[in-house]
């Protein structure tokens, strides 16, 4: 099967022909590689985990295996508590209900839009800074042109497990008595100058949604070092009952239940492994790309370190005279299910788009400018070094081909 599948790529002729099979031919994969494909490192421990759990009778509402999941995050993050929940954009719900954001909340347009729906499902007003094009993350010179009166916190994004300029943002916030917050759905493990995500912000919310490198099937958590804030998002995720079952505060249900820990307990143990695995993939399709004109991988910036569970492509089409989108339709008839991680940015997104409340300076240029340049490829532990290879042969097949197609 790799035999063919090679095949379908080397057998084809010269790069520069129109004659490519790449663009006619059988796909390059006979199976689909996929952004995010689930990893699952250890299936026999996983099944002893759920037949625990079902032996004992303990399903969900704080049991054995969340607490062991909560306490693993706890080492891994250093933030003195973690409380699991039912997924990433509940998590980030209750911790800005429970840190008493409202008002304006500054937001990244470029994230996920679960970021910005969290802050709007609360009835607050998303308010879109720029991202610097260089790292993907927060402005924080344009956060601070941004601040009202109505102001109450920034939620910045780790985006692609890049950390923010924390510094940066700290000093802002505090400047200006706003929370910090940070969406570190992709960015657990990673790090800048020996600080672990989780422990950079008053708060920060992880995803472990199926995609993520390391998950739950769907999971999340709250990280914070505050006592008051992580009992608070305590109460919040189960309803609103304090310690002896009286309800003390308005709530919902976002808990975490065993069988979603029982997997993201069973993948921890293994996260040292995956991410080796992803800096490996990242590595050759570093040496497969390299002197490909108009192409640059993202890479850590000084100091910082990633769980490269993404590996993104900045294509400057410029340069390539092949587009992103172009490039993307290519790959994906090849069976090379890349994805533009994320476009576009919120603030174009038709609630967003719409909204007459809207008062930011648009356009957002770094926001813009990454949207259209950015291609995130396949890579975890579905996707083997010798696929990652075979990938770039047909990246460059395709840029190097010309505008033929
Ligand atoms: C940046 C970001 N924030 C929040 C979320 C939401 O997490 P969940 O899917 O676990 O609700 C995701 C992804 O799923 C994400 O990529």
């Amino acid at each position: 099967m790799q035999a063919t599948t090679h095949d379908s790529v080397t057998q084809r002729t010269a790069p520069g022909s129109r004659d490519l099979a790449l663009f006619g031919g059988r796909p390059a994969f006979d199976r689909p590689l996929h952004v995010g494909s689930p990893n699952i490192p250890d299936r026999k421990r996983l099944f002893r985990r759920i037949e625990e759990a079902l032996d004992r009778g303990w399903l969900t509402n704080n049991g054995p295996l969340v607490r062991e999941f909560e306490e693993r995050l706890r080492e891994l993050t250093g933030a003195a508590h973690v409380l699991a929940t039912s997924s990433g954009t509940a998590a980030l719900e209750v911790l800005v209900r429970a840190r008493g954001l409202s008002g304006e909340v500054i937001v990244p347009s470029f994230t996920y839009v679960a970021t910005v729906h969290a802050l709007q499902w609360q009835g607050m007003t998303p308010v879109f800074a720029d991202i610097d094009p260089d790292t993907g993350t927060l402005d924080p010179g344009h956060v601070e042109q941004l601040i009202t009166p109505r102001t109450s916190g920034i939620v910045g994004v780790h985006f692609w497990g890049r950390p923010c300029r924390t510094d940066a943002l700290r000093r802002v916030a505090d400047e200006n008595g706003l929370a910090l917050l940070y969406d570190a759905a992709h960015a657990l493990g990673s790090a800048v100058d020996g600080r672990p995500v989780g422990s950079l912000g008053d708060g920060e919310i992880f995803s472990f949604h199926a995609t993520k490198f390391i998950n739950a099937f769907e999971g999340g958590a709250v990280a914070t070092s505050d006592p008051a804030l992580a009992e608070t998002v305590d109460r919040m995720r189960n309803f609103g009952f304090g310690p002896g079952r009286e309800v003390l505060t308005h709530g919902t249900n976002a808990k975490m239940n065993e069988i979603s820990a029982a997997m993201g307990l069973t993948a921890l143990e293994h996260i040292d492994e995956i991410i080796a695995a992803n800096v490996l993939r990242f590595e050759h399709y570093r040496a497969g790309l390299a002197g490909l004109p108009g192409v640059r991988l993202r890479t850590p910036g000084a100091g910082e370190r990633s769980n490269h569970q993404y590996v993104v492509m900045e294509i400057d089409s410029a340069v390539t005279g092949t587009g992103r989108d172009q490039l993307l339709r290519l790959l994906h008839a090849e069976n090379i299910v890349a994805q533009k991680y994320f476009h576009p940015g919120c603030h174009r997104m038709r609630p967003y788009a719409l909204r007459s409340e809207t008062h930011q300076p648009l356009p957002l240029p770094g926001t813009e400018q990454l949207a259209e340049r950015v291609l995130v490829l396949p890579s975890g532990l579905a996707v083997t070094p010798a696929d990652v290879d075979r990938i770039c042969e047909v990246v460059r097949l395709a840029l190097t081909a010309g505008p033929a197609h």
